[in-house]
C-alpha cells in the first residue's frame, strides 16, 4: 500500500454507463463487471482507490447496474461452502472484493454525461476534496499515479487531472490540456481544456485519463455548466472554468503520467488489455506467454 499523507478519503467511480460498445455482453449486465482476466474491470479501480487510502467510495450507478453492488457484498452461503472444502484459495479471493472499503451507491438518474454524474456526489461528498476514478481506464497498480496527484492537489489548493501524451490522431478521443512549459516538481499548469477536440484544432497531444482529484468548487461550477459536447454536461468545461479563472479551489494541474495504463473502454482495447495483465499474472501469465508466439506464428502462415 502507498501512504500518502492526506486527508482525503473519498472517491467517487461513475459508473453509469450504458456500454453500448460491448453490447450484446451488456445486455443484461453491467459493462463494470466484465472480467478483466480474473476479476469484474471495476474492482481494479475500486482497488487502486483503496491502496492509496480512498476507503469511502461513492458509485454513481443506474439501472441494471445491481451486480455491482452484490459484487462487492458478503456472499455468506458460497464463503461456508468454500470453507467446508477447505479452498481457501478461492475463500480469499471472493472475500477480497467484499473487504474493500466503504462502499455507497447513488443513482444518476438521467444519463446527462460525466459532469452530471460527478454532481450526483456533491452530497455524499460534502466541501472537501476528492478523487474521480472512471472505470474503463486500469492503471497498473506497480505504477505511482492517484498518490501523487492526492499530492499536488494538497499543494496547490486546486485540482489536478491525470495526462498521458498520445498521437495527435487519438486526441479526438480525449480531453485535452494545453499547459504552461514549466514542469514544477513533476506536474504542470493547466491554461485550457478542451474536450475531444479536432486533431487539427487540438491545443497539444496531452490527453485527459480517467483520474481526477478535484476541489469541491467544482460542484458549484457543475451546477451551471451547459450541456458541451454530444449534447452533455461535460467536467472537462467545468474543468476549463477553473483552470480559466481565480479565487478558493480555483486553477487546474495536471501529472503526467508515463506508467502502464490499459483502455478497457471498446472492444479491440479490452482485448489487448486481458492479454497484457494475463502475460503478467502468476498463474496464467507463463502458459499464455509460451502460447502466444506460437498463435501468432500460425496466423502469418
Ligand atoms: C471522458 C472525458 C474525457 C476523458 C476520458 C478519459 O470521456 O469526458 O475528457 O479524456 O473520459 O477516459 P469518455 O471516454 O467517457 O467519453
Amino acid at each position: 500500500m502507498t501512504t500518502t499523507n492526506t486527508s482525503i478519503r473519498k472517491a467517487v467511480i461513475p459508473a453509469a454507463g450504458l456500454g453500448t460498445r460491448f453490447l450484446p455482453a451488456t445486455k443484461a449486465m453491467p459493462k463494470e463487471m466484465l472480467p478483466v482476466v480474473d476479476k469484474p474491470a471495476i474492482q481494479y479501480v475500486v482497488e487502486e482507490a483503496v491502496n492509496v487510502g480512498l476507503t469511502d467510495i461513492l458509485m454513481i450507478t443506474g439501472r441494471n447496474k445491481r451486480a455491482l453492488e452484490d459484487h462487492f457484498d458478503r456472499v455468506p452461503s458460497l464463503e461456508s461452502t468454500l470453507e467446508a472444502k477447505g479452498d481457501t484459495t478461492k475463500l480469499e479471493a471472493i472475500q477480497a472484493a467484499s473487504n474493500l472499503g466503504d462502499i455507497h451507491y447513488v443513482r444518476q438518474g438521467d444519463p446527462m454525461g460525466l459532469g452530471h454524474a460527478v454532481l450526483r456526489a456533491r452530497q455524499h461528498v460534502g466541501h472537501e476534496p476528492f478523487a474521480v476514478l472512471l472505470g474503463d481506464d486500469l492503471i497498473d497498480a506497480r505504477d505511482e499515479l492517484l498518490s501523487k496527484m492526492i499530492e499536488v492537489q494538497a499543494q496547490t489548493g486546486g485540482s489536478v487531472v491525470a495526462l498521458i501524451e498520445v498521437e495527435p490522431s487519438q486526441i479526438s478521443a480525449y480531453g485535452c490540456a494545453d499547459i504552461d512549459d514549466t514542469d514544477m516538481n513533476g506536474f504542470v499548469r493547466i491554461r485550457k481544456l478542451v474536450e475531444k477536440p479536432e486533431a487539427a484544432e487540438a491545443p497539444s497531444n496531452l490527453a485527459v485519463i480517467g483520474r481526477y482529484v478535484l476541489h469541491p468548487a467544482v460542484f458549484d461550477v457543475l451546477e451551471h455548466t451547459e450541456p458541451g459536447r454530444g449534447g452533455e454536461i461535460q467536467l472537462t468545461d467545468a474543468l476549463q472554468e477553473l483552470a480559466a479563472g481565480e479565487g478558493e479551489g480555483y486553477g487546474v494541474y495536471g501529472v503526467v503520467f508515463r506508467g502502464r495504463r490499459y483502455d478497457t473502454g471498446d472492444k479491440l482495447s479490452y482485448l489487448k488489455a486481458c492479454v497484457q495483465l494475463a502475460c503478467d499474472s502468476d498463474d496464467l501469465g507463463p502458459g499464455l506467454r509460451e502460447w502466444l508466439p506460437e498463435f501468432t506464428a500460425s496466423l502469418a502462415k
